[in-house]
């Protein structure tokens, strides 16, 4: 079996040694590495134009949203650890809950006023709750499914992993650490856990487990942390070093 860096995904891909997985060389591949070999370069696919759709201006991403099995216990955490401010709850029935939370929202002069601006913010996160849901919503590193994580960026990744672990939280994976794609939780969140990976040869398996691995330093700077209802969240430094 196979010990592991998940490190930047991008990062990665540049570094990485093993043979190319993702895509076909390319005669308009821009020089992004200049020291990169050809099989490096040929890792990356960059669609020949990348510029801005005019029709879709406008559109932006404003919420992830995650059913809860704890409002309560979610809202917390993502406060007092990940920092989120608590924007509001809105009770659509008794057992019923919707709660939003958002970083970044200076020039507000209260939760009123963000939320009814809060189509302007980016990066909110929603949590829906049903008291006594007669089922447990399956987090992600419990249960391949179509949520893999999200990506956090953090002034000091090492600050954000120890607030996590104070706070009793989980750290799967600290900065600079070794993870093992076996420990399965990770694999699950990465559509690799071991009910997905039954069609891939052993070759294959070890030439992804090289792709997410540094090469160059062996250093992996991003943690991944479990939030309390298993859900992984990547922390990442704002610049790879
Ligand atoms: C990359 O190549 C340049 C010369 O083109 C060399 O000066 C530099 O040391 C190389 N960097 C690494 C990391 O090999
Ligand atoms: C939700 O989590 C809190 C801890 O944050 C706990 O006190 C409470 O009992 C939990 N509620 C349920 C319904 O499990």
């Amino acid at each position: 079996m196979f010990s592991v860096n998940f490190s930047m995904l991008l990062r990665t891909l540049l570094f990485c040694s093993s043979a190319s997985l993702v895509s076909a060389a390319s005669a308009d591949m821009p020089e992004i590495l200049p020291n990169a070999t050809d099989s490096q370069k040929d890792t990356f696919y960059f669609p020949p134009n990348c510029d801005l759709k005019p029709a879709f201006k406008g559109y932006s991403i404003n919420h992830l949203s995650l059913v809860t099995s704890n409002l309560t216990r979610a809202i917390t955490f993502y406060e007092e650890v990940i920092g989120l401010q608590h924007i509001f709850t809105y009770n659509a029935s008794p057992k019923y809950h919707i709660a939003y939370l958002g970083h970044n929202t200076p020039g507000f002069t209260s939760c009123e006023e963000i939320t009814q601006r809060k189509n302007e913010i980016k990066g909110l996160v929603e949590f829906i709750y049903l008291e006594g849901a007669t089922n447990s919503p399956l987090p992600t590193m419990k249960k391949p499914n179509t949520y893999s994580h999200f990506g956090l960026i953090v002034p000091d990744v090492k600050v954000a992993e120890g607030r996590v672990a104070e706070w009793g939280g989980r750290v799967i994976k600290k900065a600079g650490e070794e993870l093992d794609v076996t420990n399965n939780e990770l694999g699950n969140a990465y559509g690799l856990g071991v009910e997905a990976i039954g069609a891939l040869d052993d070759e294959e398996l070890k030439a992804i487990v090289e792709a997410f691995k540094d090469a160059r330093t062996g250093a992996i700077q991003s943690a991944f942390v479990a939030d309390p209802d298993g859900n992984l969240i990547e922390i990442q430094p704002p610049v790879f070093e």
